[in-house]
């Protein structure tokens, strides 16, 4: 669907450098009318600073930003706004408490322009406009966000985003920047369908994604960063995923080799737990042992790791860690007994922005630094750069700021504070949602190391594809309960899970 002539949008010759740090060098971009055009790289590679540059939320040392080819000299948010330039970001501000109506209407004409009065019902009229414009009808303007799925939200950041398509404005440009990183399949594909569409309507659609088959499907033109540099820019046509990883990583990118560890005896065991979503139920995974959930949203597959790591009250039923019980619906409690955690919203949940890489990595593992009187830093230092080392975490360099590393890279350290807990038990629910091809094989790599050690694993995932490719045993979940489970994962097909668990 590319079209011919000048491009919509267009940066030249960008460098952005953050203290210390070249994040972008002599990078350029050109989006057509109608155009799909997927950028892709590893993660820290420089992405989300690229997208920030063009919507002016960042100013670049060098280069510049190009509107229908004119050069735009000191772009604002508020003039990309201007000038029909949309965004979803990485991290899109949206606001759980308040209901989907206010969350669309932010920022838009609705707001503020008879004063205090919000006129409520033109306020809702627009957000339901919004949200059919883009074919979502299961979304009422008066539930409030948090109360909707991943998907749901995304559609409505997808919707503020677009809304003004009606309101006559011209919009030149949707950036979406990793808008299904925690969608299930099905789900993502709505997604897909809202770019087909806006792309269809002469809007550029840049589109950002580590989910490299759907995006190659999706995308005419891809453009590939590497470490803050421009390796390739070209036609999607021809493109398969494995060239593109290669494209990505500079070399070939290795699977995770398969699990050696020979399971040992029972550390885990849940008896009738019971709590939210889940029905009575009993599991366990041994030392050593990597068994995987797999389920649909809904299932019960993440208020099971909650239940086990003691952040939701359970309704019955009891946990066991090597045969002693732990207090149920306390997480402090759960630590103590050995149960390490990666929840799936972690950055909001498991991370401390505003504290160093070292800081997030140590927090919950201090005390073995402790000397009689205070901390060894050094021997703290070390023992994290080990890990940056091991989990391949993006600058190296203990002292950043979190809030400051890329989101795949924010991912790994938070997992590689867990394997600094060397835990008898690990709790993962989605670990690489939103991790590149290299990282995903390389944190693969990490729990198989982990249980390899004796930790005994559990790990949720909606891709069912790498809960097979990861687990020595699955629990297929459905409506609260185990429906079944597979012994043997290597031989399993991904179309059969789908099935067991309710889809396809
Ligand atoms: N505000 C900032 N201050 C300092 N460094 C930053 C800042 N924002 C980004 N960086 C650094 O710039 C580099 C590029 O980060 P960016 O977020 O653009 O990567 P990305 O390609 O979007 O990665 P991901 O796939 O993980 O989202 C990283 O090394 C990151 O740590
Ligand atoms: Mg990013």
């Amino acid at each position: 669907m590319t079209s011919e002539g000048a491009s919509v949008v267009a940066l030249s010759g960008i460098r952005k450098e953050f203290t210390g740090q070249v994040a972008l060098d002599d990078v350029s971009l050109a989006v057509q009318a109608g155009q799909v055009h997927a950028l892709v790289g590893t993660n820290g590679s420089g992405k989300s600073t690229l997208v920030k540059v063009l919507a002016g939320v960042y100013s670049p040392e060098r280069g510049s930003v190009l509107i229908d080819g004119q050069q735009v000299p000191h772009l604002t948010p508020a003039r990309a706004t201007e000038l029909g330039l949309r965004f979803i970001h990485q991290d899109p501000a949206l606001f759980p408490q308040q209901t989907v109506r206010d969350n669309i209407s932010i920022g838009s004409r609705y707001r503020g322009s008879r004063g205090v009065r919000v006129d409520e019902r033109r306020e809702r009229d627009a957000a339901r406009r919004a949200l059919s414009a883009i074919g979502v009808d299961d979304v009422s303007p008066d539930v409030r966000l948090g109360a909707l799925s991943q998907s749901q939200r995304t559609m409505v950041a997808v919707a503020r985003a677009v809304q003004d398509l009606q309101g006559g404005q011209r919009i030149r440009l949707l950036v979406l920047d990793e808008p299904t990183a925690s969608l299930p399949e099905h789900e993502a594909e709505r997604v897909y369908g809202v770019i087909r569409d806006v792309a269809a309507q002469g809007i550029g659609v840049v589109y950002i994604s580590h989910d490299l088959s759907p995006l190659l499907a999706l995308a005419d033109h891809v453009t590939v960063l590497r470490d803050g540099k421009l390796v390739a820019s070209r036609s999607s046509s021809g493109l398969d995923e494995a060239a593109l990883a290669q494209l990505m990583v500079g070399e070939e990118v290795q699977r995770a080799t398969s699990s050696t560890s020979r399971p040992g005896e029972v550390v885990l065991s849940c008896r009738g737990l019971r709590g939210g979503r889940l029905q009575p139920t009993s599991l366990e995974v041994r030392g050593g042992e990597i068994v995987g959930v797999a389920g649909l949203l809904g299932s019960g597959r993440s208020t099971l790791l909650r239940l086990i790591a003691g952040s939701q009250p359970t309704d019955g039923g009891e946990v066991l860690v090597s045969g002693r019980r732990v207090p149920p619906g306390k997480p402090a409690a759960a630590i103590a007994a050995g149960i390490a955690y990666v929840p799936e919203d972690r950055r909001a949940q498991a991370a401390f922005p505003n504290l160093t890489l070292r800081e997030n990595i140590t927090g919950a593992a201090l005390s073995a630094f402790r000397g009689p009187l205070r901390i060894d830093e050094r021997a703290e230092r070390a023992a994290v750069r080990a890990l940056l080392d091991e989990f391949d975490v993006k600058p190296r360099d203990t002292e950043k700021q979190f809030r400051f590393l890329s989101g795949g890279n924010q991912q790994k350290a938070i997992i590689a504070r867990c394997a600094r807990l060397a835990p008898e038990v690990l709790l993962l629910d989605e670990p690489t949602q939103g991790v590149d091809v290299r990282a995903r094989a390389q944190i693969h790599e990490a729990i198989k190391r982990l249980a390899a050690r004796g930790t005994a694993v559990l790990v949720v995932s909606s891709d069912f594809g790498e809960v097979l490719d990861l687990s020595d045993r699955v629990l297929v979940l459905r409506q609260g309960g185990i429906k079944t489970t597979i012994a043997d994962p290597a031989t399993a097909q991904e179309q059969h899970v789908h099935h067991l668990a309710g889809t396809a």
